[in-house]
């Protein structure tokens, strides 16, 4: 679908709830009857990260497929890779609906979901499912993992989560930074990550034997500087192999209308463009570009992309974006990415990676 057939079929999808659009186009997707992009095939867009070959570096972040049901459907958009979750091991609701609200005018979502999702089992089939059959052309999957409500010692919820799809996972990503589960942004501070991260290595080494995934940990927009600084510190320490920069935030930025503003919850889209570059660029800066970063955050365009690129993100994600442009939002970034690096003389993302900062 082009962007402005899409243009034409928002102003009706966006007269629909949020939610229930979106479970929508999930159902579509299942059905096969959601459009297909050709996805942009060229070397400079080609990187290679923990061993994974990405034949672009643009992914659909996690929230869009909690239930790793359209994964498929996802590759045939044009992304390179493709994060599903955030799975918890027990199936739960999440919070009370409505839950998810949009504002056209600044292209930004607030959504206070709470991880409602299937459960483990559910997703391990559903994986299973789309392993079964899947193009060896294709991206990398990811795993987003979180705790459930209930629980009040998370190790064993990411633990219970890493022995049942850990051997599944491309990567493993560690969510500790959903606004939207009491708790889990406590995991942020040094010596409850750096036990919780312990566990869960010891658990990839019993559980997934000679193919350990590598393990991110995605983090929040929202940490002051000695917050950052102590992070860093902390997954340097743990050796953890990847960042992910970073999730929704719970700053409002004053332009946003007072009604939309007030909504409880996690902030995405165009207003958290430039804030989730800055803290790319600063995790950049105080990991020394020792641990590769997906950034993610605001990303709607090439240019976007670009930026979170030379702010030293290997790899970057979107999910907003995909509800504001459209389905052909991976195929276009890509193309802009292609003309944006010949246009600075460069052959390949990986030599765009991290120019903008100094270290
Ligand atoms: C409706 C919605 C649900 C989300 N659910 C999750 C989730 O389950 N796990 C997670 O790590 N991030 C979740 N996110 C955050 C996104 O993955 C992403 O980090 C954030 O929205 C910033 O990127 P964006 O501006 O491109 O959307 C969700 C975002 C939205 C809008």
């Amino acid at each position: 679908m082009s962007l402005n057939a899409y243009g034409l079929l928002r102003p009706l999808l966006f007269t629909i709830e949020p939610e229930t659009a979106h479970n929508l186009t999930l159902k579509a997707m299942k059905a096969g009857v959601f459009p297909s992009c050709t996805p942009v095939k060229n070397e400079a867009l080609k990187i290679e990260l923990w061993g994974l070959k990405f034949p672009n570096p643009i992914g659909l972040s996690a929230g869009f497929d909690k239930n790793a049901e359209v994964i498929a459907p996802a590759f045939k958009l044009g992304f390179g890779f493709v994060e599903a979750g955030t799975v918890t091991p027990k199936p739960q609701e999440g919070n009370p609906k409505p839950r998810v609200f949009r504002d056209p005018t600044h292209e930004a979502v607030i959504n206070a979901m709470g991880f409602p999702n299937d459960g483990m089992t559910v997703f391990k089939a559903n994986l299973e499912q789309f392993l079964s059959r899947r193009h060896k052309a294709q991206g990398a999957v990811g795993i987003n993992i979180g705790m459930n409500k209930t629980q009040d010692q998370p190790a064993k919820d990411y633990c219970a989560l890493i022995k049942m799809l850990g051997p599944m996972a491309d990567y493993l990503t560690i969510n500790i930074s959903s606004p939207n589960t009491p708790g889990l942004r406590d995991l942020q501070k040094r010596e409850p990550l750096l036990e919780l991260l312990s566990a869960i290595k010891d658990e990839r080494q019993k559980s997934c034997g000679d193919h350990p995934p590598p393990i991110l940990v995605k983090l929040a927009p929202d940490l002051e500087d000695a917050q950052q600084e102590e992070l860093a510190g902390a997954l340097l320490e743990a050796e953890i192999d990847g960042i992910i920069l970073g999730n929704t935030t719970l700053a409002r930025p004053e332009n946003l209308p007072a009604n939309f503003a007030a909504r409880t919850g996690g902030l995405s889209g165009k207003p958290l463009t430039q804030r989730s570059t800055a803290i790319i660029s600063n995790f950049y800066k105080l990991t020394k570009g020792q641990t590769p970063i997906i950034g993610v955050g605001g990303i709607s365009n090439g240019r976007d992309a670009y930026d979170k690129i030379k702010a030293g993100a290997s790899l970057v994600q979107l999910y907003t974006g995909l509800i504001f442009q459209g389905p052909a939002i991976a195929s276009t970034i890509n193309r802009e990415l292609v003309e944006l690096l010949r246009a600075d003389g460069l052959n390949n993302i990986a030599q765009a990676i991290g120019v903008s900062v100094k270290l």
